[in-house]
């Protein structure tokens, strides 16, 4: 479908990869006790506190950046980052909700597997305890917002995959396998019914709290309930992806390939989808280009497990989304914007969609931090945080 496409060379991704250090490195003073919104605004970031989901992407960033310049400034940076996170999940500061495996992955596990930090490691099992109290025995999933004991909360998220390898690490490390047992069932639980005939993914999914029944679809951030939000696809590619590694089972490789074909051939001619994947070239739609960097590296992850073509046919997949993206929606002048990617898109409020309207046509920090690992999974032979 996109055989004739350009693939991004390495020597791009260098030019990518010291840019981005660049960009990193002039932030430090503004984001070092302070962190990221999770979205620039006319392609700024502003500064805030360790308050929101998305803080982890940012020391993520900083920690990939450190990977590749090997600079102790970074290191240090990173370092106060996660003192800061201990200290969130010390005081339980915003944890309610089951993303504490993308705030507590990038950031402290990252420390835990480049330094030995043993801060990073005590912060990472504590929000491993944190998010396992959002596990419901009835349904068997972990919730993803709101209070545990509401019907119109009762469910998971397709972006809840990627919480998971925070509690796989979790057993690993500390070898009492209540980490582990709640992945897999949650994992479980999402991959059988997150994912729709033809491939496409719900958002949200809902369960009967009386009896754990899968009961509905829906979405937040997608166009309508039944339309796939483009990130939701992409967090499938790369959560198949997860889910193969963690349990081997064949079936996820299954998986992972009808959600990725349903995302390629769902999407523009540049490869970089619209926020929906309903969308496509000619629509006046804003994209996302945070997808794209999330499906390279789900690509990138699943070409260790599979044969020699097909990692092949997944590589050249991943480096040509790359090459869109360093091409037309890498930042490349720091003078407009101290992101790294341009055009994505956090949420954005439709008729059909509960979410609120914010990060339209931005850049935002999970964007910035899968489009460095997805170069760094290009440049080497890398141990995932995830
Ligand atoms: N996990 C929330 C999002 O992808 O916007």
């Amino acid at each position: 479908m996109f055989e004739e496409k350009p693939l991004i060379t390495q020597s791009e991704i260098d030019s990518a990869m010291d840019f981005a250090v660049s960009q990193i490195l002039a932030c430090l003073p503004e984001f070092t006790t302070k962190f990221q919104k999770p979205y620039s605004e006319n392609g700024f970031y502003h500064p805030i506190g360790n308050d929101d989901w998305t803080t982890g992407f940012w020391t993520g960033e900083i920690w990939l950046a450190y990977e590749w310049a090997n600079d102790e400034t970074l290191r240090r940076a990173a370092e106060i980052q996660v003192e800061d996170f201990l200290k969130r999940i010390n005081e339980k500061h915003l944890v309610d909700h089951h993303d504490m495996g993308f705030l507590y992955t990038p950031s402290c596990v990252a420390a835990y597997k480049l330094t030995g930090s043993l801060h990073g490691r005590e912060a990472a099992i504590k929000a491993a305890d944190q998010l396992i109290t959002r596990f419901h025995p009835i349904g068997e999933f972990i919730q993803a917002w709101g209070p545990m004991d509401e019907p119109e909360n009762y469910r998971l998220i397709i972006d809840c995959l990627l919480n998971l390898p925070l509690l796989y690490w979790a057993s690993e490390e500390t070898g009492d396998p209540k980490y582990h047992d709640i992945a897999e069932k949650h994992l479980h639980t999402a991959m059988a019914n997150v994912i729709r005939e033809d491939a496409s993914t719900w958002h949200t999914f809902f369960f009967d709290m009386k009896t754990g029944a899968p009961d509905h679809g829906a979405t937040c951030q997608g166009y309508r309930d039944a339309s796939a939000w483009a990130r939701g696809q992409a967090w499938g590619v790369y959560g198949s992806a997860m889910a193969y590694r963690y349990t081997k089972e064949p079936r996820y490789i299954e998986s992972f390939e009808r959600v990725l074909g349903y995302y390629l051939e769902h999407l523009p001619s540049d490869m970089v989808p619209f926020w929906d994947l309903c969308f496509t070239d000619g629509d006046d739609q804003p994209r996302d280009s945070s997808s794209a960097s999330i499906a390279a590296c789900g690509l990138l992850e699943m070409a260790k497990y599979v044969d020699a073509d097909r990692a092949a046919q997944y590589t050249k997949l991943a480096k040509q989304m790359m090459k869109a993206l360093y091409d037309n929606y890498a930042v490349k002048d720091p003078a407009l914007s101290n992101g790294l990617v341009l055009h994505s898109t956090y949420s954005n409020h439709s008729p059909y969609n509960t979410c609120r309207h914010e990060g339209v046509d931005e850049c935002n920090s999970w964007g910035d931090y899968f489009y460095m690992e997805a170069l760094t999974r290009l440049s080497k032979d890398w141990n995932p945080y995830w």
